[in-house]
C-alpha cells in the first residue's frame, strides 16, 4: 500500500468527463502514470488531448518547461478496457453522480485490480459507505472529493466512510499532499461540508431566477465583484455542470428526508432536460459556442452571452425587470461601464405579465 507514494505508482481513473481530467491532470503532474477509462468510445481519447492541451498551455506562458509539460502529457494513457486498469496502485472513480453506476462500477473494479490497491470515490453527495457494500473489502475504498477545476482548486474532502481503514485515510492524505492538495478529512454526512454548506447557494439563485425574474449576469456580477466570490452561483453552476448539479442536490435532498431547505429547481432541471448542461455542452445559463457575443457583464474572465430567456437584454433597458434581492448592489454598480450588468429599478407589478412569457420561451 506505501507505494502508492512512490511516482512509479500507475493511478486508474473512471469516467474521463470534467472532473476524470482533471485529476488525470493533477496525477501525471505528480509524476504518476495514469490510465483513462470512460465508458462511451472516444471520450477517454478527447479528456487526453485535452490534458495536453492544458500542459501546452501551461508551458506556452512559461509555469512549466516544454520538457516537462511534454513528458506529463505522454504519462497519460487510455484504457480501452477496464481490466486495462489491473496494475493500478488506486482507481478512482469519477462516472456521473448515480448510486446505481457508481456501485456497479467498484463491483466490477474490484474484481480487476490487485489485493493491494486502493479504490476511491469522487463523489460528490452520495454516502461513501452506502457506495461500499458493492464491495468485499470496503476497508480500502474512501472518498476522495476534488473540486472543479481538479488542477486549481487546492481542498480534497477525503470522506472516511464507515468501514474505510485509518491507515487508509492516513495514505490518502499524505498522497493529496504529495499531489499539491490540502486534504480535508470529513464525515461521510450528506454532501460532506462544501456541498452541504454551498447547497443554498446555489438553490437560492435558482429561486430568485423562478420565483423573482432575476437577471443572472447581474446576480453573478453582486456576487462575484461586490461579494469577493471567485464566482458568481450562475457562472459556477454552468463551470460544474447542471446535471451534475442538480444530481447533487437530489441527493442531499434525500438525504435529509426531502427537507425543503433542499428542494432541487424546476429551472434546473428545464435546463437539463434540454441539454442545457453548461460550460460542457456549450450552452448553459450563459452561451458558450464558438461565436457568441462575449457578454458585456464579464471583464477579465470569459463567459458569454447570457441566454436564459430575454432578461439580459431587457435589464439593460430603462426600467426594466430587475431581481428585487439584488438591488443591494445599486450603489456598486451605478454606472454602466460597458463591463458589469447595470441594476436597475425593482420588479412591479406590471412587469409580471412579462417576465412570465419570457420564461415560457426558455427551452
Ligand atoms: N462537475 C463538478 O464540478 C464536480 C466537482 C466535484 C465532484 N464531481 C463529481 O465527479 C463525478 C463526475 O462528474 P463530472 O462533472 O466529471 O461528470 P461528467 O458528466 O463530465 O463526466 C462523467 C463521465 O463518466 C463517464 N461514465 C459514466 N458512466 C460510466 C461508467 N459506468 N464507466 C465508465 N465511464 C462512465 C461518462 O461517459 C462521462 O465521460 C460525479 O460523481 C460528480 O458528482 C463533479
Amino acid at each position: 500500500m506505501g507505494t502508492l507514494l512512490a511516482p512509479s505508482a500507475i493511478i486508474g481513473i473512471v469516467g474521463a468527463g470534467t472532473m476524470g481530467a482533471g485529476i488525470a491532470e493533477v496525477a501525471t503532474q505528480a509524476g504518476h502514470s495514469v490510465r483513462l477509462f470512460d465508458a462511451v468510445p472516444g471520450a477517454a481519447d478527447k479528456a487526453r488531448t485535452r490534458i495536453a492541451g492544458s500542459f501546452a498551455a501551461r508551458a506556452a506562458k512559461g509555469r512549466i518547461a516544454g520538457s516537462e509539460a511534454e513528458a506529463a502529457a505522454r504519462r497519460v494513457t487510455v484504457a480501452a478496457t477496464l481490466g486495462d486498469l489491473a496494475s493500478a496502485a488506486l482507481v478512482i472513480e469519477a462516472v456521473t453522480e448515480k448510486m446505481a453506476a457508481k456501485s456497479e462500477l467498484l463491483g466490477a473494479l474490484e474484481t480487476v485490480v490487485g489485493e493491494d490497491a486502493l479504490l476511491a470515490t469522487n463523489t460528490s453527495s452520495l454516502s461513501v459507505s452506502a457506495l461500499a457494500r458493492a464491495l468485499k473489502r470496503p476497508e480500502r475504498f474512501a472518498g476522495l472529493h476534488f473540486f472543479n477545476p481538479a488542477p486549481v482548486m487546492t481542498l480534497v474532502e477525503v470522506v472516511r466512510g464507515r468501514e474505510t481503514a485509518a491507515a487508509v485515510i492516513d495514505l490518502l492524505c499524505m498522497l493529496m499532499r504529495a499531489w499539491g492538495k490540502t486534504p480535508v478529512v470529513v464525515r461521510d454526512a450528506p454532501g460532506f461540508i462544501v456541498n452541504r454548506v454551498a447547497r443554498p447557494f446555489y438553490l437560492e439563485a435558482l429561486s430568485l431566477l423562478e420565483r423573482h425574474g432575476a437577471d443572472p449576469a447581474t446576480v453573478d456580477a453582486v456576487v462575484r465583484d461586490s461579494g469577493g466570490f471567485r464566482m458568481g452561483p450562475f457562472e459556477l453552476m454552468d463551470l460544474i455542470g447542471h446535471d451534475v448539479n442538480a444530481a447533487v442536490t437530489q441527493a442531499v435532498f434525500e438525504a435529509f428526508d426531502r427537507d425543503p431547505r433542499f428542494a432541487p429547481s424546476r429551472a434546473q432541471a428545464e435546463l437539463v432536460a434540454a441539454g442545457r448542461l453548461g460550460k460542457k455542452s456549450g450552452q448553459g445559463i450563459y452561451d458558450y459556442r464558438a461565436g457568441a457575443r462575449a457578454s458585456r457583464t464579464r471583464g477579465r474572465r470569459p463567459a458569454r452571452e447570457k441566454i436564459w430567456a430575454g432578461h439580459l437584454r431587457l435589464s439593460r433597458r430603462r426600467g426594466a425587470l430587475a431581481a428585487p434581492g439584488v438591488t443591494a448592489g445599486t450603489q456598486t454598480h451605478a454606472r454602466d461601464d460597458g463591463r458589469r450588468p447595470r441594476p436597475c429599478g425593482r420588479l412591479g407589478p406590471s412587469d409580471h405579465g412579462k417576465r412570465d412569457s419570457l420564461r415560457a420561451r426558455v427551452g
